[in-house]
């Protein structure tokens, strides 16, 4: 069965396939590809975009779509205590396992869509993507990662929006600058690390900006950012140099994220990120580009991590990457469902 928890399980025909499908439904949205079918969207951390896309896309297919949030969205998933260790010895607080969950849900649903990020204690438990894994073992219907320590969702919609703003499907050449900016918490990797994988799939000359090689990226990603290049053409770069890395770039794609070093240890990290606040996307640093277009996956601090300036100016695509969730999604579960694109 096949599942959507990484764009690297997934061939580029696929992609495309999937990519091309999402033109199409922007074109023309309402159809009956998911009639008489259901999607699980399990919430175990809060959502505005991921959700009301899944919601608004499965009903626009003529589908259904239960939202489930154990333990409340807010928290971690540890508020409903849901375990997912094979062989977990359950005397703690959680009351089921994903073993029952996955199959229960695959008796009501057609799909069922996670959504779990890591928990930030240990990196080296939060990179086994226990839940998503879980689910996808036990399930009986496709699973989709709504976001967990990647969000191969987010990627579809920044290539679908790329292919906009460029007018064009080919990507290759472009000179695309993923920058960490600063946030007052730690954040997930999860779309740095997407971002970094299907930037380099589609063919693009990637540089990592990031303060200090404590921002490297999990070397899971690294490594299949560069094979990803290596097979595309691409390239795949870190810089610690904000005015070389802007030098001629056709997209900056911004995100903050938390050094993997201080996993867990968040308090000695905040010194570091708090010298690193000029990492701010803003007019300066575009003017250095070849009239790049500025992209971030939202939810966004303004005036933190990118300036009022460039959030609204015309070459940001902020809002329309957003929009592209609710199209590329309705073609992923159309093609897991077997009504359409991919799969
Ligand atoms: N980009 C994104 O996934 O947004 P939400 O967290 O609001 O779903």
């Amino acid at each position: 069965m096949k599942h959507f928890i990484t764009t690297q399980d997934w061939g580029r025909a696929e992609l495309d396939a999937l990519l091309s499908h999402a033109h199409g439904l922007k074109a023309s949205p309402i159809n009956r590809l998911l009639e008489g079918r259901a999607v699980a969207l399990v919430f175990f951390n809060p959502s505005l975009r991921t959700r009301a896309s899944f919601e608004v896309g499965a009903w626009q297919m003529g589908g259904h779509a239960v939202v489930l949030e154990p333990g409340g969205s807010g928290g971690t998933g540890g508020a409903w205590g849901m375990a997912f260790e094979p062989g977990a010895v359950m005397g703690g607080d959680a009351e089921e396992h994903v073993r029952e969950a996955a199959r229960v849900l695959s008796r009501y649903c057609d799909l069922i869509a996670v959504r779990a990020f890591p928990r930030f204690v240990d990196w080296s438990v939060d990179r086994r993507d226990l839940v998503i894994r879980g689910f996808a073992e036990h399930a009986t219907v496709p699973v989709i990662n709504m976001e967990t320590i990647t969000h191969p969702c987010q990627e579809l919609a920044h290539v679908m929006t790329l292919q906009e703003r460029f007018g064009v499907p080919d990507l290759r050449g472009k000179k695309y600058v993923l920058t960490w900016t600063y946030h007052p918490k730690p954040l997930n990797t999860a779309v740095a690390n997407s971002a970094a994988m299907i930037a380099t799939r589609y063919g693009m000359d990637v540089t990592l900006l990031c303060p200090d090689e404590r921002y490297r990226l999990d070397e899971r990603y690294m490594d299949a950012a560069c094979s990803n290049a290596a097979e595309s053409g691409g390239s795949f770069a870190v810089s610690h140099d904000i005015a070389s890395s802007y030098d001629g770039a056709d997209v900056v794609y911004a995100k903050s994220w938390g050094a993997l070093p201080f996993f867990g240890k968040w308090d000695e990290e905040k010194a570091v990120r708090d010298a690193n606040r000029h990492f701010i996307v803003d007019e300066e640093k575009m003017a250095r580009t070849n009239g790049a277009l500025f992209g971030h996956c939202l939810p966004a601090r303004r005036n933190v991590k990118a300036t009022d300036a460039v959030m609204d100016a015309p070459y940001s695509m902020i809002v329309d990457e957003a929009e592209n969730r609710l199209h590329v999604q309705k073609a992923l579960m159309a093609s897991l469902v077997g009504g359409g694109g991919a799969g």
